[in-house]
């Protein structure tokens, strides 16, 4: 028999401590996704394929359409939302449990690991719950207010991040699929196209990336990774292809000073098309 009147031990009372802070984490993290009305993440099954430089590059056309924005650099490991938004000085405020975002001059609220950890911290291990865990306090321990979108970039792959955020985001609108041209790419992207059907979510689309561009001295196309895998990709998987950004000089230059092609130089062929691309996912989740 259970007996009712002992005392409870530590460890008993550390257990329901941990339960009861988890419960009021998981209803701040249904109440906060609860006043964003898009949430969309940012995928590629493989590294370098330029999910945070698009991503920082949806954010700011979404901001220039006024819509209000937050930007969750998803990337645990190797955050890099401080370096695209060249954001040097991050002046977090607020308490633990209620931390107010870093915002952008155009109103972009964004929270990264990178503000939260110094440089000296940033070679942490994190091993998969602890990793779950800071998803569920980014989610669920910022500030983010009432926003029109949600931004939210992920390393690369189906790891513990982007487990978690498809999880733990009710109503998520989806993921925006990266990929670069190349076979490689495109294969590694399928599988991510694969995850999403696994946790039922939905793919509102492929973009490729780093395609086929116009050679500025002589006009000539180059297919400097080969092109057509992205569209090929989203049509084999029945899921709409969003468009092909080039290759772009610019948009490298301006992604590494911390600053967004689409706002330094518009007319860039990367910008033109980042800005379709973005216009075709506020069609689609908009409507
Ligand atoms: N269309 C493009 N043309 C030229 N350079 C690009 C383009 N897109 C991204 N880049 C550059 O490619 C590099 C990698 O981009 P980025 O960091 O955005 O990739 P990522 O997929 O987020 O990488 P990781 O998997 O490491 O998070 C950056 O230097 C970026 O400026
Ligand atoms: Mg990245």
């Amino acid at each position: 028999m259970v007996d009712k009147d002992r005392e409870l031990t530590e460890e008993e009372k550390e257990q329901i401590e941990a339960t009861r802070r988890r419960v009021m984490l998981a209803n701040r993290i249904n109440e906060r996704m609860g006043a964003i009305k898009h949430k969309i993440i940012i995928a590629s099954g493989k590294g370098g394929v330029g999910k945070s430089s698009f991503a920082v590059n949806l954010a700011k056309v979404l901001a220039a359409h006024k819509r209000k924005v937050g930007f969750l650099d998803g990337d645990i490991h190797g955050p890099s939302a401080d370096k695209f938004f060249g954001i040097k000085e991050p002046q977090l405020s607020g308490e633990a449990e209620s931390i107010n975002p870093q915002v952008t001059e155009d109103g972009i609220r964004v929270m990264s690991m990178a503000f939260l950890l110094g440089e000296a911290d940033s070679a942490v291990i994190w091993r998969g719950p602890l990793k779950m865990q800071m998803i569920d306090s980014l989610l669920g321990d910022v500030n983010w207010g009432e926003l029109d979108y949600l931004v939210i970039d992920t390393p690369p792959g189906t790891g513990d991040e982007i487990l978690s955020l498809a999880q733990r985001i009710k109503n998520l609108d989806g993921i925006v699929m990266i990929t670069t041209p190349q076979s490689a790419a495109v294969a590694s992207a399928v599988k991510t196209i694969s995850f999403a059907k696994s946790m039922k979510t939905l793919l509102i689309g492929v973009v490729e990336n780093m395609g086929p561009f116009r050679c500025p001295d002589c006009g000539r196309e180059i297919k400097l990774f080969g092109a057509g895998g992205g569209e090929q990709a989203a049509k084999s998987y029945g899921v709409p292809f969003l468009g092909s950004i080039p290759f772009d000089e610019l948009m490298e230059g301006d992604s590494e000073a911390g600053l967004a092609v689409v706002v330094e130089h518009p007319h860039a062929p990367s910008a033109v098309q980042i800005n379709r691309i973005a216009e075709k996912i506020m069609g689609l989740v908009e409507r």
